[in-house]
């Protein structure tokens, strides 16, 4: 029998080595691992009530809710950004929607959203990847009730109050699913890419549609071509 802690331990590894950080502690959602990651800078005393946080005028709107729901204050910058930005003066980046192979920046928190407009689109869901070891540790046991993540809560001893923002096992099973099938899809891209451009007029209508997704700029130009 498969316990359900198996199936969160093989998700966040599986993310974690794709990204390339040496930790991932999935949440129930983007916004929440951004305010656990917020949070535990405070507790780190990095960050103090008052500080301002730097963030694009043109973002998703629980970014800068969640940082005036924890103290802080907001400078909108307007800034151009792709996929990915970095939030002043902390080591968080925003990767909501950016989901790509070896995305993480060593020693950031990088925060992903797996909501159902993203790239792995399990419906709600979110991962900080980390390398700090502490930090790992401290996120398993705030995102659920306080809880050590391999130990049964009725012998448990709390270090911490916890929040209830734990994804669950279905979550995380649907994660593996859609990753399998992501890295299935890059296989026929490079494919592609490789094939050069002459490759194009042959491609078939369900590649084609896999490579609707915005991936590179030859992929595109690719698809032009027999559009
Ligand atoms: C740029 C950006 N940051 C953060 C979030 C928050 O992610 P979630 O919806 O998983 O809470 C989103 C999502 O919609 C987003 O687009």
């Amino acid at each position: 029998m498969i316990e359900d802690i198996e199936i969160i331990n093989s998700f966040e590894q599986r993310i974690s080595e794709y990204a390339g950080s040496k930790y991932g502690i999935s949440v129930d959602s983007g916004t929440n691992a951004f305010f656990l990651s917020l949070l535990y800078l405070k507790k780190q005393k990095i960050l103090k009530d008052g500080d301002t946080l730097t963030i694009p005028s043109r973002t998703y709107l629980s970014i800068p809710m969640t940082i005036k729901n924890l103290g802080l204050n907001i400078k909108f910058e307007d800034m151009k950004w792709n996929g990915c930005y970095k939030i002043e003066p902390t080591n968080i980046y925003d990767s909501a929607v950016r989901f790509t192979k070896d995305m993480y920046i060593k020693d950031s928190i990088f925060i992903l959203s797996f909501q159902y407009r993203k790239h792995l689109s399990i419906g709600r869901g979110g991962m900080v990847l980390t390398d700090d070891k502490n930090m790992a540790k401290w996120l398993e046991m705030a995102r659920f009730n306080g809880k050590h993540k391999n130990i049964n809560r009725w012998i448990d001893k709390f270090e911490i109050l916890g929040y209830d923002m734990y994804m669950t096992p279905e979550q995380a099973s649907r994660g593996l699913i859609l990753l399998n099938n992501m890295k299935r899809k890059y296989k026929i891209i490079k494919k592609v890419r490789k094939s050069g451009t002459s490759l194009a007029v042959n491609i078939p209508q369900e590649i084609a549609e896999v490579m609707k997704i915005k991936e590179g700029e030859l992929i595109e130009l690719e698809l032009r071509k027999i559009r």
